[in-house]
């Protein structure tokens, strides 16, 4: 079989339509995966919204994935054919995963253990990617170059430092919540709608704060809940207001990451407080190093249940049921991934 069913995005602001295109072989170093289960992300409605980011259409969108691995390219000797892995794809038509099949190199896949299924798995990469990536890496760019669990001392590092989470139930701070939970960081204070609390709470957090509280009050809400002052803050929400928020918490000395651009008052930006924007991605410039240890230690930490999958919803339809999916996202769902199975196409 040489060619596959894919979803492009067929122009900027456009439809997304089903279309044959021919199956990619693997390049040195790379794996050709069969895609069983493809998770969707709120940037792909905003790249069909806005046009955001693509310069090429058309295009085939999607990042997460998991799948069975089909063929090796050149070189390959640590993953097998037949290995079911879960990896990161990039918004590139030869590596994304709205498709029956693409390629990724070897090194950024990771085998799925046998307590996950592959649906589970493919919901994982990109939160993961973005919560461990804004913690943890060492790039100049982004990052406030934590020290990983997965390195030497990491684990339990920062037991008795307070963190601040904004958006403990989306995708993102769910994995956030989890790795600050393995770095030692207590408290750990998220919002989320209260209807939450006891899932943030069985991830990690420590106090969940109702989302709808007013956040001019966050201050003085996280002040009731720890005396200890908030260094680390992670906005997995980043609008303004949420950006602004966390900012106000933090104290000199703090650093914030952000999912996306910067939009704290410029008034109120002082060089005592550091935000860090985060490309959730381990294929991003200056990420290999970071993103191989990563995926080099990701299959353990799922296997012991220390990073733990999001909730998921599986579309029917196979790819033609991303459309439904992606307005989904835009109106907004909560604490859920929605899965499509490729191979269901029709
Ligand atoms: N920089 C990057 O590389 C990168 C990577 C991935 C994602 N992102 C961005 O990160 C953001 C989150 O992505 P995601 O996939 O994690 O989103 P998601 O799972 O779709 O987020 C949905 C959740 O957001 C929560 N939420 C919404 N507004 C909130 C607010 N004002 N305060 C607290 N919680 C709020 C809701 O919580 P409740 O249900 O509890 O109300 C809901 O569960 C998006 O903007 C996305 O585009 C950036």
């Amino acid at each position: 079989m040489s060619t596959q069913k894919a979803l492009y995005l067929l122009q900027a602001k456009g439809q997304f339509a089903v279309r044959e295109r021919d199956i990619q072989e693997p390049s040195s170093g790379e794996v050709l995966v069969e895609i069983h289960a493809t998770a969707l992300n709120p940037i792909e409605w905003k790249i069909q919204a806005f046009g955001l980011f693509i310069t090429e259409y058309p295009i085939v969108l999607g990042v997460d994935a998991a799948g069975i691995v089909k063929k090796l390219g050149a070189g390959v000797t640590d993953v097998s054919v037949g290995d079911k892995v879960l990896f990161q794809g990039k918004f590139n038509t030869r590596y994304s995963t709205f498709q029956q099949y693409t390629v990724a190199p070897a090194e950024l896949v990771a085998k799925v253990p046998s307590n996950l299924t592959l649906d589970q798995a493919s919901a994982i990469p990109a939160a993961v990617a973005t919560a461990s990536l804004g913690l943890y890496s060492h790039n100049e760019a982004d990052g406030i170059a934590l020290t990983a669990p997965w390195e030497e001392g990491g684990r339990g590092k920062y037991t008795g430092e307070p963190i601040l989470i904004i958006g403990g139930s989306s995708a993102v701070g769910q994995q956030a919540i989890q790795f600050a939970k393995l770095s030692g960081f207590s408290p750990i204070i998220t919002t989320g709608s209260l209807h939450n609390e006891a899932y943030l709470k069985s991830l990690g957090a420590t106090h969940v704060i109702d989302r709808s509280t007013p956040l001019s009050t966050l201050p003085a809400v996280v002040k009731e809940i720890t005396s200890n002052p908030i260094k680390v803050a992670y906005d997995a929400i980043s609008e303004s207001e949420t950006q602004n928020a966390a900012y106000d918490v933090l104290a000199p000395g703090g650093r914030l990451v952000i999912v996306l651009p910067g939009a704290v008052d410029k008034v109120k930006i002082t060089p005592e407080k550091e935000i860090s924007p985060v490309a959730g991605s381990p294929h991003a410039p200056g990420k290999h190093e970071i993103g191989r240890n990563l995926y080099a230690n990701l299959t353990g930490l799922l296997e012991s249940g220390a990073i733990k999958p999001n909730n998921i919803e599986v579309l029917s339809g196979g790819l033609a049921g991303i459309p439904e999916g992606v307005e989904r996202l835009k109106k907004g769902v909560s604490a859920l991934k929605l899965v499509v199975h490729p191979q269901e196409t029709v």
